[in-house]
């Protein structure tokens, strides 16, 4: 390559990096705007000046351009200088006029935890402080994690039980990529990758395609938690949730396990609070809170776990019934909407 052509593209290179220079340097203090002014317009060592003494060493074809875009960058140069002083005395007009000392400062709005949030974090640690640790998983399973690993055979009515938000439909290639409709297929995630002992809650968002009303949303947020080790029975389980339910719900509280099915757990129950209201016969009515069980060897050893060895526990439980419990909100819908009168009260 020629010395003519390398000097060429270094004064176009040098063009280049001045017009971003240009654009970038913040004016944002009059002194700032000062300097600038100097540093590109400075009719001796100004930078727009150095690069008109190099049109020379530009192709005489290309010099009208380039003179004409150095132009171009001088005239942005001035309107920045115009925009950047024109805002800088807006601001002093604004400090300079007649301050009231006496007005009273304005109130700054505060934000809170929304009542998930704080549902969410109320829950997971309960159990972190039973030992538990804190996992998460996606939002956007397969079918193996979602259904076949947690023992939903292929045709079996459960996995009507969930109507699920496929993204890709079940195909020859993969069973279906969908939106989880439960934290259940984060155990399988873990049981994957870990050994025994395993004692995790995992809080996460999960889908429903299922129609909108005051106690479903299509949407919504569930804590899972999952213990696998030597020995563990449903006497451990019922002693953890019974503790659970006594913070949450006071020291009287009163629980029960009702006989119930999931296909990855047996024996499978869900677990009952009585809910106190004088004004329902009765005194008041039982509350389903949470899904559980014992782990189902099946899912065990389909995850590699000796079922001879380990056994485990498990539960579900859905955050926005147990906000709507403690805080007393009759309709779900109210979680989603960000009405900053509903908010505020959980500040
Ligand atoms: N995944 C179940 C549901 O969403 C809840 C559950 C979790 C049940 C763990 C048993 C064990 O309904």
């Amino acid at each position: 390559m020629s010395e003519q052509k390398s000097s060429v593209d270094n004064a176009i290179a040098a063009l280049n990096d001045l017009k971003v220079e240009i654009e970038e340097t913040a004016l944002s203090t009059s002194q700032g705007v000062d300097d600038y002014r100097i540093r590109f317009l400075s009719r001796k060592q100004g930078q727009i000046t150095a690069l008109l003494k190099r049109i020379p060493e530009v192709a005489p074809e290309d010099r009208k351009k380039f003179g004409q875009e150095i132009n171009a960058a001088k005239a942005r140069v001035v309107a920045r200088i115009e925009e950047a002083t024109g805002e800088l005395s807006d601001e002093s007009d604004a400090s300079s006029g007649q301050v009231d000392l006496t007005l009273p400062g304005r109130a700054m709005a505060q934000g809170s935890l929304h009542p998930i949030t704080q549902a969410q974090r109320l829950i997971t640690r309960v159990f972190e402080n039973y030992g538990f640790e804190v996992a998460e998983g996606p939002e956007i399973e397969d079918d193996w994690h979602n259904f076949s690993a947690l023992n939903f055979p292929p045709d079996h009515p459960a996995r009507d039980m969930q109507d699920t938000f496929f993204i890709e439909p079940p195909g020859e290639e993969h069973g279906g990529i969908l939106l989880r409709t439960h934290t259940s297929p984060v155990q399988i995630r873990i049981m994957e990758n870990r050994e025994p002992p395993i004692r995790v809650i995992v809080p996460g968002r999960v889908y429903r395609n299922e129609a909108i009303s005051y106690k479903s949303y299509c949407l919504f947020h569930q804590v899972e938690g999952l213990y696998v080790d030597e020995g563990v029975t449903m006497a451990d389980l019922k002693q953890i949730l019974h503790a659970f339910a006594r913070t949450l719900f006071g020291e009287d509280v009163k629980m029960r396990f009702r006989p119930s099915f999931f296909p990855f757990t047996e024996p499978s129950a869900e677990v009952d609070i009585w809910w106190k209201d004088d004004a329902l016969p009765g005194g008041g009515r039982w509350m389903e809170i949470m899904g559980t069980g014992m782990v189902d060897p099946n899912v065990l050893e389909g995850v590699g776990i000796d079922s001879e060895r380990y056994t485990g526990y498990a539960f579900g439980m859905g955050i926005e019934r147990i906000a709507m419990l403690r805080y007393g909100i009759d309709d779900i819908r109210i979680l989603y909407e960000n009405d900053n009168r509903f908010l505020k009260q959980f500040s």
